[in-house]
């Protein structure tokens, strides 16, 4: 195990997911939290993350006492990575100081000693980085020694080789590549070109076709440090795979839940729990009792794809609840959105609640289980910046698809997904051969269409219009090729009405808005722009395998940059790299889907873009 110690970067997890990517399993826990805590996970090494602190400031975060005795003594390998690698020397008795000249973004760094960290100066003498701090080690602890410095002449590598304690004061987590493109070249050829916009226009996309490059930014060695450090320097085994992590998660399953207990789950028709309740019924058979709600608020035959999913690919025992009925009453005449979400959570309650009695009275047992599809990132306790308002006790996510649980349930938790990060439950998916298109759903989030109906979501026929005029807009995205490059697209009713003629006729009729997204996390979101010079929209993860040009390239100049990084070490396949591109919806696409709502979708005469990330919007509109 590589135990990562969070110390508020906001690349933390980035380091978690990099050694994943090597097949190396690692964890992230809070950097304060008490030595018992991480003696208790045994890790044969521990990363010190970096974090927006001054090791001088009152409020900076530390390890817990006791904890460099018991890794030297117990042979632990330790890197301290930038404010890590400043507290490492701080508190072995070395000196941090304000650097003279502070160092921020791209920096030049020279390897002066043949060391492990690099490979023996494999990676190269000189290196480009990513630098980010104020402070600098001045004066090292007894046994360091400097193994590269930056430009400037400051600290940007040390060890202890002796000791096994390791520091970079760069991130090497931060490896990214860029689409740099002449596109903004095309653009301003275009503008000036404005008289014969349609030349311009072929321009602009001939350039965007042929004269796009790639550049590397951020720390392009750094996954070849981190590789080498853990390999060849702390001699750690490669060997994670998601096929032992499912059967692991089988035998913890078997161990847990006892020859009659039973097993009950909320299925949403989302991958989380979708994959959580495959894999619990892989474990237990039909001792698992899956349900699912119709709410009234699904999309377009929603319920009738996700049900022939889970039956006839996935063969999970499911009892559909068709509660629309019951839903729908009690949001009539509603519009406050928290109101809307508190009825919801709240009628999903009583229905879960009812389907766990009816299988008490069946089974004459209660269900002993209740089975979350819970993801690492809800879980991590992470170190909060100073200053963030956040508490060590983390922010999990305020909305919930089953809305809380019922206090009497008294259901234990079975929550198999709880260290995987969202693209690791999708490879898990894949081995327990959950369809493809159903992996690569967009989210969608548990109050449903009722955050998409600005308003009474019962007003005259407000959630048949969004159902539709949503199918349009994603069976348009996924004709074009580019749904799986988007987070989240979809429609949005607003209940204003607008003058229209359509045919020869005077119409007053609604406005409908799209929304399309990308997205990492669903934290912030960038929306699909039409235009944009730098390629760092988005940044995607590729885990031991090439990416899929098929799911990035699109007819349209949707993306600029391909897919394809080049490897950090040529001549050999990338492990794990990443890649950053640029989305855009060609007008043509727009004005098509536009005109096919207008013409398919009664009621509708005017289509609206939503141009706004997040912040300052938030991705659903309620
Ligand atoms: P927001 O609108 O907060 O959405 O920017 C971020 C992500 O969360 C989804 N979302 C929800 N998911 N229950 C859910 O399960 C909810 O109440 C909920 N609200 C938003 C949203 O679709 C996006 O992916």
């Amino acid at each position: 195990l590589v135990l990562i110690l969070d110390f508020g970067s906001q690349y933390t997890h980035l380091i978690t997911r990099r050694i994943r990517a090597l097949s190396v399993f690692s964890l992230c826990i809070s950097g304060t939290s008490p030595l018992s805590s991480i003696t208790s996970l045994n890790p044969k090494v521990v990363i010190l993350s970096g974090g927006p602190h001054s090791v001088h400031s009152n409020d900076s975060p530390s390890f817990a006492d006791g904890f460099v005795d018991w890794a030297q003594s117990n042979g632990v390998f330790v890197l301290g990575i930038c404010y890590g690698l400043q507290l490492l020397v701080q508190r072995l008795g070395g000196e941090v100081r304000v650097g003279e000249k502070q160092e921020y973004g791209r920096m030049d760094i020279e390897v002066e000693k043949n060391c492990g960290i690099f490979g023996g100066k494999k990676v190269g003498d000189k290196q480009v980085v990513w630098m980010s701090h104020g402070d600098e080690a001045a004066r090292l602890p007894d046994g360091f020694e400097v193994v590269a410095r930056s430009q400037q002449g400051a600290v940007a590598a040390v060890e202890d080789g002796d000791r096994k304690f390791y520091g970079l004061q760069y991130h090497p987590e931060t490896f990214r590549v860029a689409a740099h493109s002449m596109l903004a070249l095309g653009r301003a050829w275009e503008t000036a070109l404005s008289g014969d916009n349609t030349f311009g226009c072929w321009g602009g996309k001939l350039m965007i076709s042929f004269f796009f490059f790639v550049k590397v930014t951020h720390s392009p060695e750094g996954m070849e440090t981190l590789r080498y450090f853990l390999f060849d320097v702390c001699g750690v085994n490669a060997g994670w795979k998601m096929e032992d992590v499912m059967d692991e998660e089988i035998e913890v399953i078997n161990n847990t839940v006892a020859p009659d207990d039973h097993v009950i789950c909320a299925l949403s028709g989302g991958v989380d729990s979708t994959v959580a309740a495959t894999l619990v019924h892989k474990a237990i058979g039909d001792r698992l009792h899956c349900v699912f709600v119709d709410n009234g608020l699904l999309r377009y035959k929603e319920r009738e794809r996700v049900m022939e999913t889970f039956e006839r690919d996935l063969h999970l025992p499911v009892t559909c609840v068709d509660a629309s009925e019951q839903f729908l009453s009690k949001l009539k005449g509603v519009v406050d959105p928290e109101m809307k979400r508190k009825i919801i959570g709240k009628e999903f309650i009583c229905i879960f609640d009812a389907f766990a009695h009816e299988l008490e009275q069946k089974l004459g047992k209660k269900p002993a289980f209740l089975v979350q599809g819970t993801l690492y990132p809800d879980v991590i306790e992470s170190c909060p910046p100073p200053g963030s308002g956040r508490t060590h006790s983390h922010t999990i996510k305020s909305h919930h698809n089953v809305g809380g649980l019922p206090k009497d349930m008294k259901l234990k938790l079975i929550e198999p997904l709880k260290l995987l990060f969202k693209d690791e439950v999708r490879q898990l998916g894949r081995i327990l051969k959950v369809p493809e298109p159903f992996l690569k759903r967009h989210p969608f989030p548990g109050p449903g269409l009722a955050v998409r109906v600005l308003g009474d979501v019962t007003e005259g026929n407000a959630l048949d219009i969004v159902r539709q005029v949503d199918e349009i807009f994603i069976q348009s995205i996924k004709d074009a090729g580019i749904y799986d490059s988007i987070w989240q697209a979809f429609a949005v009713f607003l209940p204003v009405k607008s003058v229209g003629v359509q045919g020869d006729q005077r119409t007053h009729s609604y406005v409908v808005t799209l929304r399309a997204v990308t997205s990492q996390d669903g934290m912030t979101a960038d929306w699909v722009e039409e235009f944009g010079a730098w390629g760092e929209v988005v940044e995607g993860e590729i885990y031991n395998t090439a990416p899929d040009d098929s799911s990035v390239l699109s007819p349209t100049p949707a993306t600029l940059l391909n897919g394809s990084p080049p490897c950090p070490n040529q001549g050999e396949p990338p492990i794990s790299t990443s890649y950053s591109t640029v989305y855009c919806f060609e007008n043509s696409f727009l004005k098509e889907v536009s005109q096919k709502i207008c013409n398919n979708v009664r009621g509708v005469n005017r289509v609206t873009l939503d141009i706004t990330s997040k912040p300052p919007s938030t991705i659903e509109w309620e």
